[in-house]
């Protein structure tokens, strides 16, 4: 599609009122090229993790929308981003993912560049150039702005976005204070990234969709990689091939729910901790029983059991991880895990944390693995040519839930339903409509009702 024609068919590609999307919005090339300029060349995207670039001179090299940049620790403590492309003829000028150095040097010609990316070598400088290249001319390009919220860096290529605890807004704010809360919290070496051969709005949706547990991840509940009840089964619905009624166990989670939308697009969604605790009788959340951190967090925020997401594709788990689904093309996206560790907890506590984040996501996780294979084939089927034109449904508890405001807050409080994915979907088709900071904020202003 055109540009214009896609501007002039929004409405219609996203139906908050219906629950239904049109599949196009997964493959067609000229709307991930809109993606890339309206929303990921504007959007305050998350870098990395302050404990990543202590010292004065590491650094670590972070997606934004199509772009590389290179975040970097500052003599003076500070940090700083440029873009990975050299000022010269546009080879990357740190082929590493991550390090520590003194300066940055293209092997193509040699172009050198400090950590602040200012270019402070050009080789044959008299000889080929007659002194005469005014070397303050040509520094990495750097983002338009960076700012750290409680050590998650962040940054943006528009210079008129708000500031990021505002963009953030009360939703964003907890989302990361629900990692930040554990304890004093560091990244563990070594982030781990794989490819799906999947729209990234797949990877992204599927945060709060609390429906396909049971059966996308039926064998991590056999396994116990997923605890449930022993009696808890849920039966009728899904038939095996032999025409029988499949038993599944699952989270009884379906009774209490808690939702949170937010302004730009940020959304909360999934269990109720309380809810969780006492239909499951694990415990699996003890960080956060002391009367400090329940202060911290709220009495809202203290019941989110559920994944926070910042839009557009950063994702906080429920386990002390955090997700980048990193959109490459419309149909590939790449998925990098940073764990977390509490600096303060044992080697053992930290063992198995790791552990268990290795065997949840990533490469060896076996439920992303199981996901993944869910979204590859649902993006392949958004190709054909009559299999595009069926739309895509999100109707689960669709006009049924009221929203309560308090807090900065927008809270709904239900069942299982979609009403997250809903949210970030009308929110993408306002930042698609590349409207002001001001009317993005008062269109993504959660309604009363969904
Ligand atoms: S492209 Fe970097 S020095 Fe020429
Ligand atoms: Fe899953």
């Amino acid at each position: 599609m055109a540009e214009t024609s896609v501007v002039d068919q929004l409405d219609s590609l996203v139906s908050l009122e219906r629950g239904e999307i049109d599949r196009r919005i997964f493959s067609d090339q000229e709307i991930f090229n809109l993606e890339m300029k309206h929303i990921f060349g504007r959007a305050w995207l998350f870098l990395c993790h302050e404990s990543q670039i202590p010292k004065r001179g590491d650094f670590f090299e972070a997606p934004m929308g199509t772009d590389n940049v290179l975040v970097v620790r500052q003599k003076d403590g500070g940090i700083k981003a440029f873009l990975n492309t050299c000022s010269h003829r546009g080879n990357a000028v740190c082929r590493a993912e991550e390090g520590n150095v003194r300066n940055f040097m293209c092997t193509y010609h040699g172009w050198t560049f400090g950590l602040d990316g200012e270019l402070v070598g050009v080789p044959g400088s008299s000889l080929f150039y007659k002194d005469k290249l005014d070397r303050s001319k040509y520094p990495l390009r750097k983002v338009a702005q960076l700012e750290s919220y409680r050590g998650f860096v962040f940054a943006t290529f528009d210079e008129t976005a708000p500031p990021l605890p505002e963009y953030l807004g009360a939703t964003g704010r907890l989302g990361l204070d629900l990692l930040a809360e554990r304890g004093d919290m560091e990244v563990i070496p070594g982030i781990q990234k794989f490819t799906v051969k999947t729209n990234w709005k797949f990877t992204v949706d599927n945060v709060f969709d609390y429906y396909h547990p049971q059966i996308t991840h039926m064998s991590a509940f056999a396994l116990g990689l997923i605890p449930a009840p022993p009696d808890n089964y849920m039966e009728g619905g899904a038939k095996s091939e032999t025409g029988a009624n499949l038993e599944v166990p699952f989270l009884p989670t379906d009774l209490h729910n808690v939702v949170m939308v937010g302004e730009y697009g940020h959304a909360i969604s999934g269990p109720d901790q309380d809810a969780l605790e006492v239909s499951t009788g694990v415990e699996p959340f003890a960080w956060r029983h002391n009367d400090e951190t329940q202060a911290r967090l709220g009495r809202h925020g203290s019941r989110v059991a559920g994944h926070p997401h910042i839009f557009p594709t950063t994702w906080v788990t429920a386990g002390g991880q955090l997700s980048l689904r990193v959109p490459r093309e419309p149909g590939v996206t790449e998925i990098w895990w940073f764990s977390f560790r509490d600096k303060n907890a044992s080697p053992e506590e930290n063992a198995a944390l790791l552990s268990s984040h290795i065997h949840f996501f990533g490469p060896a996780g076996l439920l992303e693995q199981e996901d993944g294979e869910n979204w590859a084939q649902s993006t392949l089927q958004t190709k054909g040519l009559r299999s595009r034109e069926v739309p895509q449904l999100l109707k689960m508890g669709l006009g049924t839930s009221e929203v309560v405001k308090d807090d900065g807050l927008a809270i709904i409080d239900a069942p299982i339903n979609e009403h997250a994915q809903l949210w970030t979907y009308h929110s993408w088709r306002e930042w698609l409509r590349n409207p002001t900071w001001e009317e993005l904020r008062e269109r993504t202003v959660p309604h009363d009702r969904f």
